[in-house]
């Protein structure tokens, strides 16, 4: 671990050997798996194990009533972080739902195109090909540039009245490259159309701020860069998304059942009209590691990503077009923006660094079918501590 230390300059902001020390996985492993799951600190696990503890005591509901405290601590840190607003924000149970709650709310219909890029989440990408089958629309997707990411002029070309959606991925799960998420977030506010931010590799590793990206709906997880509990996820909307794009299902926690025959999206007090609250649209139940989020790097909040990214800047060889090798590992040398990746895939071909007191699992290859029409990316992972 001190070799690491030693190859890793700290840099100012984060004390890299107390957040080593409030890691009790630090003394088990070397985890290289933070793009996948992160290691949570002592604060995170105490705060899952100690809410279950009280919940055997004195009931799920009971103890969900005590946490309310902690769940409004976790949105407005969530809030913080993203330069949002807490009635923005939806905690849901993982990145993959808090996605499907923005795209499966979208009013596409026969003719409508989809812009999306060579990278995108697999996940996602089956989506826009199940509502492709089921209402017509159309999915375009971008071409990258010469340093593998998704070109905004080629978006800019593609633009016409029937891209209602453009839905990217800012990190690609695997690769380590940067989609550029604001110049989409432009693009897609001079044409009108919707934008949806799958931000899931990059909140918590980067600044992130989504009245400067632009973004309608952006999407994330708990698990990876927050170092929060698994089983937590969370969805932003714009004040133009929560007035416009109804949830693709409700309940009672969504809505008002105000007559026989009648509902009403609740609202949030601020806003009259009815289906702003986003939160308790979604259903803001409260649960041990939802209530233990705000425990995680989210707490950090903007200062903490600054540094973060300001760290992996300065490892050694993470600099555009390094291209070094190492043990197992290659850095792909057209990436201008790098950072850290996913380096575990499921059903794909796996070469395992692990063993004992290693942490990571490493894939060859950048998964999804759009690699196969040609997307740049990269081939191999680079993992850095
Ligand atoms: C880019 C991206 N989007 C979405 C997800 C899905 O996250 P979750 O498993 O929390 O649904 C992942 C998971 O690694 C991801 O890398």
């Amino acid at each position: 671990m001190s070799a690491m230390s030693a190859r890793a300059p700290a840099a100012p902001g984060i004390d890299v050997s107390a957040v080593r020390a409030d890691t009790p996985g630090c003394k088990e492993v070397l985890h290289f798996n933070n793009a996948g799951a992160a290691l949570p600190p002592r604060a995170v696990t105490d705060a899952v194990l100690q809410y279950t503890a009280r919940e055997a005591l004195v009931g799920g509901y009971e103890a969900a009533e005590a946490a309310v405290g902690e769940m409004q601590a976790t949105y407005d840190a969530l809030a913080l972080l993203l330069g949002a607003q807490r009635h923005q924000l939806a905690l849901i149970e993982n990145a993959t739902r808090a996605w499907d709650m923005a795209f499966y709310g979208m009013p596409l219909a026969r003719g409508d195109r989809i812009l999306t890029c060579r990278s995108e989440y697999a996940s996602n990408y089956l989506a826009y090909l199940q509502v492709s089958r089921r209402r017509g629309v159309r999915i375009d997707v971008i071409p990258d540039n010469e340093y593998g990411e998704l070109d905004p002029e080629a978006a800019a070309r593609l633009m016409d009245r029937d891209v209602k959606l453009i839905a990217i991925t800012h990190v690609p799960t695997n690769g380590g490259l940067v989609n550029p998420a604001e110049a989409i977030g432009r693009l897609a506010r001079a044409a009108g159309c919707y934008y949806l931010l799958d931000a899931c590799q990059s909140v918590g590793q980067m600044p992130l701020d989504v009245g400067a990206i632009g973004c309608d709906f952006l999407s994330s997880t708990g698990r990876k860069f927050l170092r929060g509990p698994r089983g937590t996820g969370f969805l932003y909307a714009s004040e133009r998304a929560l007035a416009e794009i109804e949830p693709p299902f409700i309940d009672g926690h969504a809505a008002t059942w105000t007559a026989a025959d009648t509902f009403e999206l609740r609202g949030d007090g601020r806003r009259s009209r009815p289906g702003c609250d986003l939160a308790a649209r979604a259903g803001a139940r409260r649960t041990p590691a939802r209530a233990a989020l705000a425990a995680s790097g989210c707490r950090a909040a903007r200062p903490g990503t600054h540094a973060l990214r300001d760290r992996e800047l300065r490892v050694p060889g993470h600099r555009s077009g390094s291209g070094q090798s190492g043990a197992g590992t290659r850095a792909h040398q057209r990436l201008r923006h790098r950072c850290r990746v996913d380096p575990h895939r499921h059903g794909q071909p796996r070469h395992s660094l692990a063993r004992p007191g290693i942490g990571a699992l490493l894939q060859h290859r950048g998964g999804g079918r759009c690699a196969g029409r040609g997307r740049r990316g990269p081939q191999f992972c680079e993992l850095h501590l």
